[in-house]
């Protein structure tokens, strides 16, 4: 991505982040549907999961899984130091490191699950391919990752983020697009939610759960060949979903 871009995301996050942490303390301004979306996610993970917190900001929504499952072991990046630095303050005992989304500190096939919750609002669409293959670089085989973001095309300015005279735009993402990008990536897509605006919302608002396949061969997806027909992305191409499931000894 442009390096000028990500440097004036930066600078307007570290500048905001104190207020947005007051601002924005919880998930009060989600849609209940919008956080069934990441109930999803933790039900199709399980407990005890390592879960990246991609675009951690401040924090709020470590604050919102651990609530959900105390189990789930919790990690976050952000590009920010300054919205880590109020991260680190409320969650002393996860591990938050400063980081893009499109360099990642962590190993291949270190994660089980991924959310970027409106934090892929800040990349082009046209840069969100490496972004995309970084995320499925750090998944296991069969790892999920869930993106939420404002959903349409083009770009627009926030009128003093957070009440701070900074610079900040953010790009609306296509969600046919976005999924089409996945596919490209690598990931098989999932679920996808896209939902009109709500009252005091200016946009529709975007949720994709998307899976890293199991190398292919191990089993076939008869319902992912559906689901990407019907949203008219990529080549449905067979993808493998689960492990082939081992029968157990004595079990019919
Ligand atoms: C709208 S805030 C969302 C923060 C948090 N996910 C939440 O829901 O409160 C967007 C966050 O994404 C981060 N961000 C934007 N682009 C990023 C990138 N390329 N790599 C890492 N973080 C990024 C910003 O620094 C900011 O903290």
């Amino acid at each position: 991505m442009d390096d000028d871009l990500l440097a004036g995301t930066r600078t307007a996050y570290d500048a905001v982040a104190e207020s947005y942490a007051r601002m924005l303390p919880d998930t009060r301004y989600e849609a209940a549907l919008d956080l069934a979306m990441v109930e999803h996610l933790l039900v199709r993970l399980g407990p005890g999961a390592q879960l990246l917190d991609a675009g951690c900001g401040t924090g709020r929504m470590l604050t919102h899984l651990t609530a959900l499952d105390p189990t789930l072991r919790l990690s976050g990046v952000d590009l920010s130091p300054g919205m880590v630095a109020v991260a680190r303050r409320a969650h002393p005992s996860i591990d938050l490191a400063v980081a893009d989304l499109a360099a990642l500190p962590h190993p291949d096939g270190e994660l089980d699950g991924v959310m970027a919750w409106y934090s892929i609002i800040h990349t082009p669409p046209s840069a969100l391919a490496p972004l995309l293959g970084e995320l499925h670089r750090v998944l296991r085989p069969g790892g999920l990752l869930l993106l939420g973001y404002q959903a349409g095309t083009g770009h627009r300015v926030i009128d003093r983020p957070y009440g701070h005279d900074v610079e900040l735009g953010a790009f609306l993402h296509h969600t046919p697009y976005v999924c089409d990008a996945l596919l490209r990536a690598g990931f098989t897509v999932d679920t996808v939610l896209d939902r009109g605006a709500r009252e005091q919302e200016r946009h529709p608002q975007g949720f994709v759960l998307a899976r890293r396949p199991y190398p292919a061969g191990r089993t076939g997806s008869a319902g992912q060949h559906a689901l990407h027909h019907r949203l008219g992305v990529g080549a449905a191409h067979p993808v493998a979903e689960h492990p082939t499931p081992r029968r157990r000894r004595g079990g019919r």
